[in-house]
């Protein structure tokens, strides 16, 4: 056995515990400890503080400790895992037998497969030849958020639709910084027992739909011999969630929202066909915008559904704890004025603590709401918006309100323009629509409205 052949598996227990492979600093633990090496050796080698060896070691012994069901630490570690590596080969069992042949993170998942009786497994007939197939990379996916803040109510819906009336694609759509990434995490971390494969897939990564569709259809086809003729014969052949991270990429800019550029107009036709055809998984999209043809479809088809997501409310205030900031009774106010948009609220709160010294009351006491920051990220969103759409925000930035049926004289445009305007902000959750006397009613959230009244001076 080499110091290789434990690498690989504690990389693979890693991804199949955080989703994530082995940072450098802790294979540089692993194989400093292999070597017989102290901590302050290894900090030296990897050029960081001994102190962050520790950290990284402590997490990894934890780790190992649990999964092995014994006590590991810096001074067992080489013995513990040349044990295992014996009893490896003698006990035959699923997951000892394949520790060290990579597998293991096959192995883990068929050990907690079991799922709740109402939840739909991939693996009722015969657990152990299912099981034995599940296999999730998550590599592509970032961190999970902490502390995450509770999205009970959006989970319920998401397990609902996925687990329960099996939604074909599933649509999270909000700003940049809602939260869509963190609650997908923290949907395949409560689900995935349920799906054979899950792979998580951004567009960053992968930016033509051809490179997209060969790299699911790769990853597909590892699990079963013969190849298949397509993306969507592999998704009816297993119980597969795919989550496509970042797609607003393939929008226009200076177009109504869900508009394909051109090199991505095929996008449309794929999203169509996983929609529409019968297999047995779930598509997950995250975006600023919903795709045309998803809104178009949910319509009229009973297998797309579209969650827009809103602000944290209180659960937001354990992001302000975190950060250490004071007048408690002033938070509610701190996080209605920032629409418990996360990404928003953890800029501001640097604000505070580095301008107020934490100090919520005395930040509320000077003219708000103070973008900062949160600038630059507005402004992806303004860029992308149409003519008429950055007309309909910069009147909504001076007005309370519009209702539908009264097209402000200022718009030369048609009133059919203005509808598909509105709608079009509403997609991208610029706008938010309430009541007035029993009639739609569209308005602007403080800190848009801030921002787009900046502009316009
Ligand atoms: N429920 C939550 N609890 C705590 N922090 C959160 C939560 N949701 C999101 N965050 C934090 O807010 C930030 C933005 O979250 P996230 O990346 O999930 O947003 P997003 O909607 O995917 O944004 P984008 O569209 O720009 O990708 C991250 O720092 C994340 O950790
Ligand atoms: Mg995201």
């Amino acid at each position: 056995m080499d110091v290789q052949e434990v690498l690989q598996w504690v990389d693979e227990l890693v991804l199949s515990n955080k989703g994530k492979h082995l940072t450098n600093l802790q294979q540089a633990v692993l194989l400093g400890v292999w070597d017989s090496q102290r901590y302050k050796e290894i900090a030296q080698t990897y050029r960081c503080s001994e102190a962050n060896v520790k950290k990284a070691a402590i997490a990894l012994w934890d780790m190992l400790s649990e999964e092995l069901n014994e006590k590991v630490s810096k001074s067992n570690f080489r013995s513990a895992m040349e044990r295992y590596h014996i009893g490896a080969s003698i006990v035959g069992d699923c997951v000892h037998s394949n520790v060290f042949q990579g597998n293991i993170n096959v192995c883990r998942e068929s050990q907690t497969s079991a799922g709740t009786p109402n939840e739909r497994s991939p693996s009722t007939s015969n657990p152990d030849k299912v099981q034995a197939k599940q296999r999730h990379d998550l590599t592509d996916a970032p961190e999970r958020a902490h502390p995450f803040c509770e999205r009970t109510e959006e989970l319920t819906t998401l397990k609902q639709w996925v687990l329960e009336e099996n939604i074909r694609t599933v649509t999270l759509i909000g700003l940049s910084g809602i939260g869509k990434t963190s609650l997908a995490l923290e949907l395949v971390e409560q689900i995935k027992q349920n799906f054979d494969l899950i792979v998580w897939r951004s567009h960053q990564k992968f930016p033509t739909l051809e490179s997209l569709t060969t790299n699911l259809m790769e990853f597909c086809s590892q699990h079963q011999e013969t190849q298949l003729p397509s993306l969507i014969d592999y998704l009816s052949a297993h119980r597969c969630l795919i989550i496509l991270d970042d797609l607003q990429e393939t929008f226009s800019r200076g177009e109504l929202a869900g508009t394909y550029l051109p090199e991505y107009r095929h996008y449309g036709k794929l999203l169509k066909q996983l929609a529409v055809n019968p297999h047995k998984s779930c598509l997950l999209l995250l975006s600023w915008e919903n795709p045309i043809e998803i809104a178009t479809l949910e319509a009229e088809n009973r297998h797309c559904r579209t969650l827009q997501m809103n602000g944290l409310g209180n659960s937001a205030r354990e992001i302000l704890q975190e950060r250490g900031l004071t007048d408690e009774d002033k938070w509610p106010e701190l996080i209605d004025l920032y629409a418990g948009n996360p990404s928003w609220l953890k800029i501001i709160a640097t604000t505070i603590v580095q301008l107020f010294n934490g100090s919520v009351a005395q930040f509320l006491s000077c003219p708000t709401p103070f973008l900062g920051d949160l600038d630059s990220l507005l402004l992806e969103h303004y860029q992308r918006l149409s003519e008429s759409e950055k007309l309909i925000m910069l009147w909504l930035a001076s007005h309370l309100g519009l209702q539908l049926t009264r097209k402000p004289a200022e718009f030369t445009f048609s009133h059919s323009d203005f509808l598909k305007a509105i709608q079009s902000l509403s997609r991208r959750c610029l706008i938010e629509k309430t009541a007035e006397k029993g009639e739609p009613y569209f308005t602007l959230q403080a800190v848009i409205k801030e921002y787009v009244r900046d502009k316009s001076l």
